[in-house]
């Protein structure tokens, strides 16, 4: 991978920007969309600067890998990811920019909720627990301590806000929301892709503690969209690190993380600039977490 980064695609494509979100540009190409994965970096809410080098590639990469892998248990959206297919849509000098990361997919009517699934009691799911005992409506036995794994994975969906932030809703407000039927099969689909992720990241070392999925609509058919078991999604601890009660490095941003927590930003004024070595630590992380699931 090269240190070259994409801060933004934002110029270099005919087609016009639907959706800028913090890391990722959604561009209109009709039926379809062109996700643009860039090397931005949020945290606490905040994009921060400067981008991490082939940050945008890794999650790219690891979307794509694992659409691939899961492609027998449901369809997704990806048609592909060959930028050399992008034909007079970018120019040639700037498609070496959008090399890896980059994925034109089938565009879906979405489904508004963010199917979670958690095999472990962590984040939020933790807090709602340590004030319930319940997390989104599921109680829990008694006792369990932070990070404990669950005796079986449960689902725990969000609604999809488009401002502000997503909310936590039990089964059977999601049931309302989309339908039974609906609801019961991204359940069963949610759980399935869950188990196949956990054992396929055991395989490499790696705990799958938990994951968000989204789902779209294609004529009535239930499709994968979105990104697929990224650090983004998913939260990945390596066996090694994997402690109760403690908070368990996740193995993404977390030295962005740190440095924001050491420094002296309020957290409501513009961030501080990322020192290099912030950076450089970061980008080795999350090549590192691509490499040990892929062997590449
Ligand atoms: N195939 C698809 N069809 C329709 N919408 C999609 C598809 N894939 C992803 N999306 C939507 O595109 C958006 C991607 O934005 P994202 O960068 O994740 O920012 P955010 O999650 O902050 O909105 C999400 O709203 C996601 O639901
Ligand atoms: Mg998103």
């Amino acid at each position: 991978m090269s240190t070259e980064t994409l801060s933004t695609a934002e110029g270099m494509t005919k087609a016009p920007l639907i959706h800028k979100g913090k890391v990722r540009e959604l561009y209109d190409l009709g039926d379809r969309l062109l996700i643009v994965v860039t090397d931005r970096i949020s945290a606490f809410d905040y994009v921060l600067d400067p981008p991490v080098p082939d940050k945008g590639k890794v999650l790219n990469g690891l979307s794509s890998f694992w659409f691939e892998q899961t492609g027998e248990l449901l369809p997704n959206h990806v048609i592909h990811t060959d930028v050399n297919k992008l034909g007079d849509l970018v120019a040639d000098s700037d498609k070496p920019k959008l090399e890896g990361r980059i994925m034109v997919s089938k565009k879906a009517k979405r489904i508004d909720i963010e199917c979670v699934v958690r095999g472990y009691i962590t984040g939020g799911g933790w807090k709602q627990y340590q004030k319930s005992g319940e997390v989104n409506g599921i109680k829990l036995p008694e006792g369990l301590r932070k990070n404990s794994k669950l005796e079986q994975p449960i689902f725990t969906p969000a609604g999809k806000n488009d401002v502000g932030h997503d909310e936590d809703i039990p089964f059977e407000e999601m049931a309302r929301r989309v339908g039974r039927e609906l609801a019961e099969k991204l359940q069963e689909l949610s759980l399935k892709l869950y188990s196949f992720g956990r054992d396929f990241c055991a395989k490499k070392g790696i705990i799958l503690a938990d994951c968000k999925f989204e789902f779209g609509l294609i004529d009535n058919e239930i499709i994968l969209i979105d990104e697929l078991f990224t650090p983004d999604s998913s939260r990945f601890w390596a066996d090694e690190n994997y402690k109760l009660d403690v908070e368990i490095d996740s193995m993404d941003k977390q030295p962005v993380r740190a440095y924001l927590e050491n420094s002296d930003w309020d957290k409501i004024s513009p961030p501080p600039r990322l020192p290099d070595e912030v950076v450089a630590a970061t980008s080795a992380r999350y090549r590192d977490i691509y490499r040990r699931l892929t062997n590449s």
